[in-house]
Parts: C-alpha cells; sequence; structure tokens
C-alpha cells in the first residue's frame, strides 16, 4: 500500500492480501519492536477475530480489517479507556468522511441507524502492573452491499457504501483516522479521559436507553446513564441505585 503520509499513528503500514487474522499478525509485530502506531491491514481475513470468541466476517476487498499497535504509558486499569477512544476517532471519521449519523453502542461498536458498521476488538500485553502494548483491531464495512452478507448477519449489519450511496475511498479513510485517532490519543496522554468521555457520550447509541445487561455475575436491568470518570458504564435501575458495568452483553428495551 502507498504510505499513508502519517506522523505517529499510521507512520508504519504492514500490509497483506490475505491472513487468518490481522491481531495475532500485530501481536507478532509488537513483540518484535514494531513502533507505536504501526498498523497491519489485511484484504481478506479468513478467521477473523471478534470480541467473545465470535468469528469476523470479513471478505475481500470490501472493508477495512486493521490492527494498530499502541503503547500508552497508562496504568492496566486504565486500557478500557482506549477502546472507548478508538470508538470516538472511528464515528469522527464515519462523520468527516461520509457525513452518515453514526452511534456508539455501548462498550464499542458503530451503528448507524439499528445496524452495526463496525466492530472494535482490543488486546492487551501486559507484564505484572506495566502495559507493554495493546493491539485495537478495528473491522469497518466499507463497501460492502447487500449480497456479500450471509442472511442472519444482513438482518444486523450494514456498510457505509450502503448507507450512503457511495464507494468509500478506503485510503483516504485511513488516512484521516490515523489523524484523528493521532489528536484524540495526544490530548488523552496529555489532558486525560475527560474529552474522549464527553465525546463517547455526545456519540452515544446507549445512553438514555433501558437495558437489560448480563454480566459474569448478574443479569440487571436499568437505563443507561453515562460513563463514570473512569471510563465505566453507569446504570440507574427502578429502585433508583446505580450499578457500574465494566463488561457485559447488553439488550435494548423500546422504552
Ligand atoms: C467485534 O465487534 O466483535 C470486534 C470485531 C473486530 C474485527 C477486527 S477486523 C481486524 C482485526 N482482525 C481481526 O481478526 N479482528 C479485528
Amino acid at each position: 500500500m502507498a504510505g499513508l503520509d502519517a506522523k505517529r499513528i499510521g507512520q508504519n503500514v504492514i500490509a497483506y492480501d490475505e491472513v487468518i487474522s490481522t491481531q495475532p499478525l500485530a501481536h507478532e509485530a509488537a513483540a518484535k519492536g514494531a513502533v507505536e502506531g504501526t498498523i497491519v491491514l489485511a484484504e481478506l481475513q479468513t478467521g477473523g477475530k471478534g470480541r467473545l470468541g465470535r468469528p469476523w466476517h470479513s471478505p475481500k476487498g470490501t472493508g477495512i480489517w486493521m490492527s494498530l499497535i499502541i503503547r500508552p504509558a497508562i496504568p492496566l486499569p486504565k486500557t478500557p479507556q482506549m477502546t472507548l477512544l478508538t470508538a470516538v476517532a472511528v464515528a469522527k471519521t464515519i462523520r468527516e468522511e461520509t457525513g452518515l449519523p453514526v452511534k456508539i453502542k455501548w462498550p464499542n461498536d458503530i451503528f448507524i441507524g439499528d445496524k452495526k458498521v463496525c466492530g472494535i476488538l482490543t488486546e492487551l500485553n501486559a507484564e505484572s502492573d506495566r502495559v507493554n502494548y495493546l493491539v485495537i483491531g478495528i473491522g469497518l464495512n466499507a463497501n460492502s452491499v447487500e449480497s456479500d452478507f450471509p442472511s442472519d448477519l444482513a438482518q444486523i449489519a450494514t456498510s457505509l457504501r450502503i448507507e450512503s450511496g457511495e464507494p468509500l475511498k478506503r485510503v483516504s479513510f485511513i488516512q484521516r483516522l490515523c489523524r484523528i485517532f493521532e489528536e484524540e490519543y495526544d490530548h488523552y496522554l496529555q489532558a486525560g479521559f475527560e474529552r474522549v468521555k464527553q465525546e463517547w457520550e455526545n456519540h452515544s447509541y446507549t445512553i438514555g436507553k433501558w437495558v437489560t445487561l448480563q454480566t459474569i455475575s448478574q443479569q440487571l436491568e436499568g437505563r443507561a446513564v453515562g460513563l463514570d470518570e473512569e471510563g465505566v458504564l453507569m446504570v440507574k435501575d427502578q429502585a433508583g441505585q446505580i450499578h457500574k458495568v465494566y463488561s457485559a452483553d447488553v439488550n435494548y428495551r423500546a422504552n
């Protein structure tokens, strides 16, 4: 692929035609010392990985299948904030490149209307309490048409091309994403999480909705009211009690 004309994020690009998944290749590159901002891209993934062990449908040439390596000097408990920051950067890039009204569904799915257009999978490499690096996988349905999705996915997934009616220029999109990510990331490293939190809430599909959450230990129902100062989702139940939710599968109710 042609150079991305990038500063730090996107300064090094490793591009493949076909891989099983860009995630392990990014881990391998990071372990060998790849610089922060390295991105691993593929035209086709035969074994794309989604969250919670799910597969990620990644057909040839229709998407942006990429893994970004970052090396933030932050404490381990703050690393989930990097996923929220990535979701903000992707949402802003989609808005700027296409004008489409994107929303972020907690924790990190990007939606247009009621369909998912992009997913984010963050994997951490750490030793005791020190972060070595993060591999942030971004799967964006860019130029897929309806017939590219298997029938089960067609009900719940969409692409930028389907929504805008225009093909997406993928290189230009990745360049803008790298610029926006870098700007968000630098601001975060200097000034902290507050701006990401506000931008995430502004783009949120989840805040204000009634949700049913299945965590490892319990089922919880209530209204999603915001993120706390660390980025943890706060849900208010019918008794008015606030619950902090770190990780869960979420279902939404109409009211
Ligand atoms: C999800 O919503 O479940 C996360 C999907 C993440 C998919 C991307 S595509 C690039 C990278 N390589 C993978 O195998 N997965 C991530």
